[in-house]
C-alpha cells in the first residue's frame, strides 16, 4: 500500500482479498439478468443460431478488448487513490472532457440500478410466489375454467400474462404502488443491496459474490440437467446452435449482438473501472479479466442460452417462444415450468438464481457513486450510502410509477445502452490514442499471469474503436429515430388512434379485395393527417371513443418518455457539476498528492 497516498481525512483505501474474490465480484458484476433473461430474448428475437455469429465476433472484437482497457485504466487510477470514475479518467487525462467521461461512468450505474432494481424485485415475487405453491394453484384454476376452444398452453400462458401484467402495474401508471406488493419486494432489494455496500468492498461486496456465485452456479446446473432430459430438447438446441450465415448480412442482428455484448459484460458501464481500482499495482489484469468474461459468457450462453431457449421452443414452437424479453422471461418461462415435472420446485429455483444474479449485478452499480461520494467530497461511509440511498430511491420511482407498457423502464434503458456505447468509444480512444495504445498494452502486462497479444495495440487503436463507431452510428441512425418519435405525443396520439381504426376500415372494404398498399391509401384518405374524430364518416364513428382512449394512453405515455429523457439530461447535468467541483477540488488535490509522491503513468 506504500504507493497509495492518502489526504488527511481520507478513508484507508481497500483492496481484493484474493484473486478468486476479484473474478467472482467482477464476474458477479457481469453475471445478471442481461444473462438468464436479455440474451435469452435477443437469441430468439434474432433467429436463435443467426444470432450466434455477430455474438461471438462482438464478443472477441468489442467485449475482450474493451474489458482489458477498462480493468487497466482502473488499477492505474487506483494509483492515484482514486477508486471513482472520474476520478481515474481525470488521473489519466487532465482536461475537461475527461470529466464528461467521468461523469457519464457514474450515470449510466446509478441509472441502471433505478430500473434494474425493479426487475430484481419481480424475480424475488415470482420466486416466492412460486415456492408459495402461488403459480402451481393459479394455473390449476386457468385450466380449469379453459373454455373447449382453448388449448392448455393458451390458457396457461394467458394467466402467466395477467399475472405478470398486475404484479408490474401495466394497465396503469402509478397500479404498482395501488396494489399488489411488489413495492414491498422493491423495498427487501434495496435493503439487500445497501446493506451489502454498507459492509464495504471487500467485507461486503467480495463476501457476498464468493457465496452467491457458486450457489447461483450450482442452481443453474440443476435446472439445465433437468431441462436436458425433457423429451425432445433436441430440437430446440438444434433451433439455438444451428449457424444461419445468412444473418451475417442483417445490420439489425449485429446491432442486437453488439448491444447485448455491452450490457451483459458491463463494458462502458464504469462498473470495472471501479472495480478494478481496488486492485493492487501488480496483480494481474489480462487473465482476471478474461476470466471474468469467460465465467459470464458460460453463464450466459451455455446456462442462460440452453435452458431458456431450447425450452420455449420445445414447449411454444419458434414463432410462438418469440416476444418481447420480459414475456418471454416473466409470461412464457413461468408458464413452461408448470408442464414440468416438479414445476413449481424448478419454478422457484430459477426465479431465485435470478434474484441472486441480479443483487451480485446491482451491487456492483452502486459501488462506483459510494466511491465518487467518499473520494471526492470525503463523505464518510454511513454517509455516502444514505444519500445515494435516497438519491436511488427517488430516481426509482419513475419505471416503477410509469409502467403503462413499462415506458418509463424501457426508455430509461434504452438510453442508458446509447450512453454505454458513447463512454465506451470514448474510453477506447482515451486507451488507444490519449495513454498511448502501445503504453496503455504495456502498463496491462504489468504483472500479468499471460501477456496481451502482440498485435493488442493495432487492435484498441484501430479496429475496436472503428466498429464501436459503426455500431454507436447504427444505432443512432436506426433505433434512436423510434425512441425520439417515442417522445411525441401529437403522432404517438394519431398512431394509436389510427391502430383501432385501420381493422374496422380493412373490414368495411373487404368486399372489394383491396391490397394493403391501397387499404392503407383508403385509411390516409378517410382518416386524414390526425384522424380527428369530428371528421369521421358515419360508420366509423362508433369507434371514436375507443380510438380517444387509445390516443389519450398513447399521448400520456410519450409525455412520460418526454419526462424520462428530460430528467436523464438534468442528472447527467447534476452529476457533470459534481464531477467538476470534485476534480477541482478533493479529487485534484489526491491526484497532485500521489503526483508528488511519485506515482505516474509509467511508474
Ligand atoms: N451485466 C449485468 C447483467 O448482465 C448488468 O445483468
Amino acid at each position: 500500500m506504500s504507493e497509495i497516498p492518502t489526504l488527511e481525512g481520507t478513508p484507508q483505501r481497500e483492496h481484493w482479498g484474493s484473486k478468486f474474490g476479484v473474478i467472482l465480484a467482477v464476474a458477479g458484476s457481469a453475471v445478471g439478468l442481461g444473462n438468464f433473461l436479455r440474451f435469452p430474448g435477443q437469441a430468439v428475437n434474432n433467429g436463435g443460431g443467426a444470432f450466434m455469429i455477430p455474438y461471438i465476433v462482438s464478443f472477441l472484437i468489442l467485449g475482450i478488448p474493451i474489458c482489458w482497457c477498462e480493468w487497466t485504466m482502473g488499477r492505474l487510477g487506483g494509483r492515484f487513490g482514486q477508486n471513482n470514475g472520474p476520478g481515474v479518467m481525470f488521473a489519466l487525462w487532465r482536461r475537461g472532457p475527461a470529466k464528461g467521461i467521468g461523469a457519464l461512468t457514474l450515470f449510466i450505474p446509478v441509472v441502471v440500478y433505478m430500473y434494474y432494481v425493479f426487475v430484481e424485485a419481480w424475480c424475488l415475487q415470482y420466486a416466492v410466489h412460486f415456492f408459495r405453491g402461488g403459480f402451481a394453484e393459479l394455473f390449476g384454476t386457468a385450466l380449469a375454467e379453459a373454455s373447449g376452444e382453448t388449448t392448455d398452453v393458451e390458457a396457461i400462458v394467458g394467466a402467466s400474462g395477467a399475472y405478470f401484467g398486475e404484479s408490474v402495474g401495466m394497465a396503469n401508471n402509478g397500479d404498482v404502488f395501488r396494489k399488489g406488493n411488489m413495492v414491498w419486494m422493491v423495498l427487501i432489494c434495496f435493503a439487500v443491496n445497501f446493506v451489502i455496500i454498507y459492509k464495504g468492498v471487500t467485507r461486503g461486496i467480495e463476501t457476498f459474490c464468493k457465496v452467491a456465485m457458486p450457489m447461483l452456479l450450482v442452481c443453474a446446473c440443476i435446472i439445465l440437467v433437468r431441462v436436458l432430459t425433457l423429451d425432445g430438447i433436441s430440437s430446440g438446441l438444434g433451433f439455438m446452435w444451428n449457424p444461419k450465415w445468412e444473418s451475417l448480412a442483417d445490420p439489425q442482428v449485429w446491432l442486437a449482438a453488439a448491444g447485448q455484448i455491452f450490457f451483459t459484460l458491463s463494458v462502458g458501464f464504469g462498473l470495472i473501472l471501479c472495480y478494478s481500482s481496488y486492485l493492487r499495482k501488480d496483480d494481474d489484469v489480462v487473465l482476471t479479466s478474461l476470466s471474468a468474461s469467460s465465467t459470464n459468457e458460460f453463464c450466459e450462453v451455455v446456462l442462460g442460452g440452453m435452458i431458456v431457449v431450447p425450452t420455449a421452443f420445445l414447449f411454444l414452437g419458434a414463432e410462438n417462444a418469440a416476444g418481447t424479453t420480459f414475456g418471454l422471461g416473466f409470461v412464457t418461462l413461468p408458464a413452461i415450468m408448470h408442464f414440468m415435472p416438479g414445476g413449481s420446485f424448478f419454478g422457484g429455483m430459477w426465479f431465485g438464481l435470478l434474484f441472486l444474479a441480479a443483487v451480485t449485478s446491482s451491487l456492483s452499480m452502486l459501488q462506483p457513486a459510494i466511491a465518487f461520494l467518499e473520494d471526492g467530497f470525503g463523505l464518510k461511509r454511513t454517509a455516502s450510502v444514505l444519500l445515494l440511498g435516497v438519491i436511488t430511491a427517488i430516481g426509482a420511482i419513475v419505471p416503477m410509477y410509469f409502467t403503462h407498457g413499462l415506458v418509463g423502464l424501457d426508455h430509461t434503458d434504452f438510453w442508458c445502452n446509447f450512453m454505454m456505447i458513447i463512454a465506451a468509444t470514448a474510453q477506447v480512444l482515451l486507451f488507444g490514442w490519449v495513454i498511448g495504445a502501445e503504453r496503455g498494452c504495456r502498463e496491462a502486462n504489468r504483472g500479468a499471469d499471460v501477456k496481451l497479444p502482440s498485435f493488442m495495440p493495432f487492435v484498441l487503436r484501430y479496429v475496436t474503436p472503428t466498429f464501436l463507431l459503426v455500431v454507436l452510428g447504427a444505432w443512432a441512425f436506426t433505433n434512436a429515430p423510434g425512441y425520439i418519435d417515442g417522445m411525441r405525443p401529437a403522432l404517438r396520439g394519431v398512431e394509436a388512434a389510427r391502430g383501432v381504426y385501420e381493422p374496422v376500415i380493412a373490414d368495411h372494404f373487404s368486399e372489394e379485395n383491396l391490397g394493403e398498399e391501397q387499404i392503407e391509401a383508403r385509411s390516409e384518405a378517410i382518416l386524414g393527417a390526425d384522424a380527428d374524430p369530428n371528421q369521421l364518416p358515419e360508420w366509423l364513428a362508433p369507434h371514436a371513443e375507443e380510438a380517444g382512449k387509445a390516443r389519450t394512453a398513447a399521448e400520456a405515455d410519450a409525455n412520460a418518455a418526454r419526462w424520462v429523457f428530460i430528467g436523464l439530461v438534468l442528472f447527467y447535468g447534476l452529476l457533470l457539476g459534481l464531477t467538476d467541483i470534485a476534480c477541482r477540488n478533493r479529487i485534484g488535490r489526491n491526484i497532485a498528492a500521489a503526483e508528488a509522491n511519485g506515482v505516474c503513468l509509467e511508474a
